[in-house]
Parts: C-alpha cells; sequence; structure tokens
C-alpha cells in the first residue's frame, strides 16, 4: 500500500497550523466512522496491532508507542488514532475547568527544521467536557488511555496543586493511567512545580487523594506519571530523580518541549515565544532521559518523548532505557507510518 501522507501533507502545509490541525482530527473522526481509516493511512490497527505487548506500570500496553499528549487535547479522536497504529493515546492536557487558552495565532511550523514551536496554553474543553467526548471516542478502543491533567491559567500559582487533585479525581474513572504535567511553557509558574519540594508535595498529595477515590471506582489503581521539561540541569534531574524513587511514582515522561532556541538559531520563527518539539527536541530530550535512568531507581519507568522523528530516534530512546515512547511533531511530518516502523522495532 503506497504511503499517502506526503500527498495528504502538502494540502495540509498549504494550510495555516491550527486550521490544518482541525482539519486533520475531522477527517480523521469521518474516516474512522465510515471504517475506512486504516485503509486511507495504510496502517495497522490497534485492533490487529503491529509490535508486541507490553506490560508497564502493571497495564499491557498493545505497542509501545504512544500519542504524545496535546494532540487530541480535547479526548475526541481516542479511536481513531488507535486505529492508525498507536498502543496508546495521551489526551489532554486537561484542566478543571474549560479554557480558551492564547490568542491565535499560536502554533507555527518550522519546515526547515522539521519543528514546531506552539503557546496553545492549554485550550480544552475542561474536565466535565472531556468526560462527554470519551464517552463517544473511546468506544472500541483497545489500547491504553492516559490523560494528561494541569491547571487553568487563572489559579494561582499556590493554589495550582488544588487544581491537579480536581482534574485527578474528575478523570480517574476515566484514565488507565494519569500524567500530571509540570513542563508545559505556555502557563505562567507551571514549571516552578518541578522544584524538588514542590514536586515532593505535589505528588504525595496526589497519591493521597488517588487512596481516597480508588473506593469509589471498585479500588482500581490509576498509576501517576510525571511529565517533566528538558531545560533542566543536571543537578535539578538528579534532585527530581531522588524524589520520585522516595515517593514510589509510577513513571515519569522525558519530556516536553523546550524554550531553548539554540538548535533553530537564525530561522524566522525563532522568537516566537512557546515551546519548541520535532528534530531540533531530538538529542536533548534523549540526553535528559539517559542521565534521569541512570539516577532513577530501575523499577521506575520512563517514557520517551521528544523529537522522535524516525524509527531510529526511538530505537536510541530504547536504548537510554525507555520502556515506551511517544510521538507528536514526527506524526506531523512523516504521517502514520511513522508509528507503524516504530511498534516493529524489536526493543
Ligand atoms: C502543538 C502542541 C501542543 C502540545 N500540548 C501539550 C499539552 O497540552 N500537554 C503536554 O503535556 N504536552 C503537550 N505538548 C508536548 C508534546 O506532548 C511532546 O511532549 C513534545 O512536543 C515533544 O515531542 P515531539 O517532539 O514528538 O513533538 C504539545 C506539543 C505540541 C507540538
Amino acid at each position: 500500500m503506497p504511503d499517502l501522507y506526503p500527498l495528504a501533507r502538502r494540502l495540509l502545509f498549504a494550510l495555516d497550523a491550527e486550521k490544518a490541525h482541525h482539519v486533520t482530527l475531522a477527517m480523521m473522526r469521518a474516516a474512522d466512522a465510515t471504517g475506512v481509516l486504516g485503509c486511507l493511512t495504510g496502517s495497522s490497527r490497534a485492533s490487529d496491532p503491529v509490535g508486541s505487548a507490553v506490560e508497564v506500570m502493571g497495564l499491557e500496553f498493545p505497542n509501545r508507542v504512544g500519542l504524545a499528549a496535546g494532540l487530541d487535547k480535547t479526548g475526541s479522536a481516542v479511536h481513531a488514532f488507535g486505529e492508525i497504529g498507536f498502543g496508546h493515546v495521551e489526551i489532554g492536557t486537561v484542566t478543571p475547568l474549560p479554557q480558551p487558552g492564547n490568542d491565535k495565532p499560536r502554533l507555527f511550523r518550522l519546515k526547515e527544521h522539521d519543528a514546531i514551536i506552539n503557546r496553545m496554553g492549554f485550550n480544552n474543553p475542561g474536565v466535565e467536557g472531556m468526560l462527554v467526548n470519551l464517552s463517544y471516542s473511546r468506544k472500541d478502543f483497545s489500547g491504553v488511555l492516559g490523560i494528561n491533567i494541569g491547571k487553568n491559567a487563572v489559579t494561582p500559582a499556590e493554589e495550582a496543586i488544588s487544581d491537579y487533585l480536581l482534574c485527578l479525581e474528575g478523570v480517574y474513572g476515566a484514565a488507565d493511567y494519569i500524567t500530571a504535567n509540570l513542563s508545559s511553557p505556555n502557563t505562567k509558574g507551571l514549571r516552578d512545580l518541578q522544584n524538588a519540594d514542590t514536586c515532593r508535595e505535589l505528588i504525595r498529595r496526589l497519591q493521597e487523594k488517588r487512596e481516597e477515590v480508588k473506593p469509589d471506582h471498585g479500588g482500581k489503581h490509576v498509576p501517576i506519571v510525571i511529565k517533566i521539561a528538558p531545560d533542566l540541569s543536571d543537578e535539578a534531574i538528579g534532585a527530581l530523580a531522588g524524589v520520585f524513587s522516595e515517593t514510589r511514582i509510577d513513571g515519569v515522561i522525558t519530556t516536553n518541549t523546550t524554550i531553548s532556541r539554540e538548535a533553530v538559531a537564525g530561522h524566522a520563527l525563532e522568537k516566537e515565544a512557546g515551546g519548541l518539539s520535532g528534530a531540533p527536541l531530538t538529542k536533548a530530550s534523549t540526553a535528559v532521559l539517559a542521565r534521569l535512568r541512570a539516577e532513577l531507581d530501575s523499577a521506575i519507568p520512563i517514557i520517551g518523548s521528544g523529537g522522535v522523528m524516525t524509527a531510529e530516534d526511538a530505537q536510541a530512546k530504547f536504548d537510554a532505557g525507555a520502556a515506551l515512547v511517544q510521538v507528536y511533531t514526527g506524526l506531523v511530518y512523516r504521517g502514520p507510518r511513522l508509528v507503524e516502523e516504530i511498534a516493529a522495532l524489536r526493543v
């Protein structure tokens, strides 16, 4: 089956980046609803997945490749992403209340670098809206569903933890795992939660809340994962590794987007505020993964995200100690074929 994505990409790249995003999701949902998505993308389906199943955090993942947070922010295309081969889909970031995000334009392609800069600012339908979307989009999805949580922009920094607790409580019944996003550069003060003491407190309270809500969900245990930035010093990574090991967090995602522009210096869009993702992030993100792996309790799994543009990039993350990988910008530039190539890797 020929790869139709290069053609689709030419059409999509002729549109404004955010418009292209909405068009893509609408087309995927329509193709999924009519049962032709797998044929159109030429990719494998989660119901008949490429790759081998693997157990991570006590959950059975159909393969080792997942969709990174931020592409399905509303949780309205979960089954469709499963159909193009993802073994897990992480939706969100969701906040307690709906919010519009930052002013447009807020999404930019740096085509010369296979990269994106975004400052979306957690545009999302809020916990309740997302749960409504999931009630139809998740039907028949056989992969693992992660729900990524954050804070509303209007919530003061000193009350940030309350927002995470509200989200955890709200999404607990729907999630297979929950990711606390401490690393988006587009919400003021969010990354300060990566300070070791604050992070310890956040994890402790999330774990407490989990124990509190478990009985309402038949004793279901939902793993909690922390997502960190690539812009942390070695010292900060070391301090966080200590906190993660001590609190027995269930997993860590390395990394989110970077605020560094070193790898795209001189590009016309270099000065756009926001997080940079894609090829310029690959090396730095894998270096953070390797550094954390060296310092973290070996029983705690790491999920590698950041510049996975080829199967070789994914392999480098597995070699650095990742149990799973996630893709966002690589999907925009390479299309669904990338998912299949990664899933087929023998790790
Ligand atoms: C447009 C866009 C929006 C994103 N939104 C979120 C988000 O809401 N929550 C989050 O944890 N990460 C978000 N991310 C970060 C991705 O999940 C991923 O960690 C990062 O882009 C690095 O991976 P990549 O190089 O494969 O894109 C976003 C990334 C992009 C490009």
